[in-house]
This record gives C-alpha cells, sequence and structure tokens, in this order.
C-alpha cells in the first residue's frame, strides 16, 4: 500500500477522533478503515446513556463501509490517546472485523503524538473467530 494513503487514513482517523461522543468514558477513539479500492472510511466511538448501547469507532468505521458498497479491506487503524501502552481494538470488534477481514493489519497511532505505536494483524489478536461454518 502506498505510504501517502496510510498517511493520509491516519491524518483522518485523528480528526475523526475528534468527533467522539464519549462523554461517560472521556475516552476518544478514531478509526479509518482503508478498502481495498483505496477509500477510506471512518468511525468515532459514540457512547450512550444506557452503556450497552455504545459503539466502538472500529464498527462504526466497518459498517459505514459495508454500508457503502464495499466488502474488501485493506489496512484498519486505531487512533487512541495510548500513554505509554498500545490500545487494542475490543473482543467485539475483533470478532466483526473477523468476518470481512480475518486477516487485516491493524496499525494502531497514538493520539497525542499521531505516530504509529504498534502495527499488528487481526489473526494475531483474534486467532480463533466464531463461525457458523467453522
Ligand atoms: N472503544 C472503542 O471505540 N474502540 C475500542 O477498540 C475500545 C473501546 C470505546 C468504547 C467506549 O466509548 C470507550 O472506548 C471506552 O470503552
Amino acid at each position: 500500500m502506498k505510504s501517502e494513503l496510510l498517511q493520509h487514513a491516519i491524518t483522518q482517523s485523528l480528526a475523526v477522533r475528534n468527533r467522539s461522543y464519549s462523554p461517560y468514558s472521556q475516552f476518544k477513539v478514531g478509526a479509518a478503515l482503508i478498502t481495498k479500492s483505496g477509500n477510506i472510511f471512518v468511525g468515532t466511538n459514540v457512547e450512550n446513556g444506557s452503556y450497552g448501547a455504545t459503539v466502538c469507532a472500529e464498527r462504526i468505521a466497518l459498517f459505514s463501509a459495508v454500508s457503502a458498497g464495499e466488502r474488501e479491506f485493506e489496512t484498519l487503524i486505531v487512533t487512541a490517546d495510548m500513554d505509554g501502552k498500545a490500545v487494542y481494538p475490543c473482543g467485539l470488534c475483533l470478532q466483526v472485523f473477523s468476518e470481512f477481514a480475518p486477516q487485516i493489519p491493524v496499525v494502531l497511532v497514538n493520539a497525542s503524538t499521531g505516530k504509529i505505536e504498534k502495527e499488528t494483524t487481526l489473526d494475531t489478536l483474534f486467532p480463533h473467530q466464531f463461525s457458523l461454518n467453522s
């Protein structure tokens, strides 16, 4: 993948994180999902007073992409305040991403510096997803 596209997606994930609706946790997350076709879809976490209805940034980015007709994904970027340690996608997001992109590279970006904190893959983080077909 072109490094300009990755840098552009990182910039977008930082920008969307500023639109986080997180009055309960005060924890802002931004996500940018690069598709195989070269498009970028973003998401931020949207919390709810019921707590349980909260949706993570990553799933919002994925659902937005799928809603636009995208089915093939290149890279997921997650941006959060990583005070010395990487913030990984939650288990629910890993399961949801495993449906569409079980081996997608996952890039964790430190929101304070804008720099990449860690690069990994979905199957490293989540090797045994639930599947109706397994
Ligand atoms: N959150 C995300 O958006 N993505 C993650 O991978 C982990 C958690 C959000 C959900 C909630 O709004 C806040 O972070 C604290 O859990």
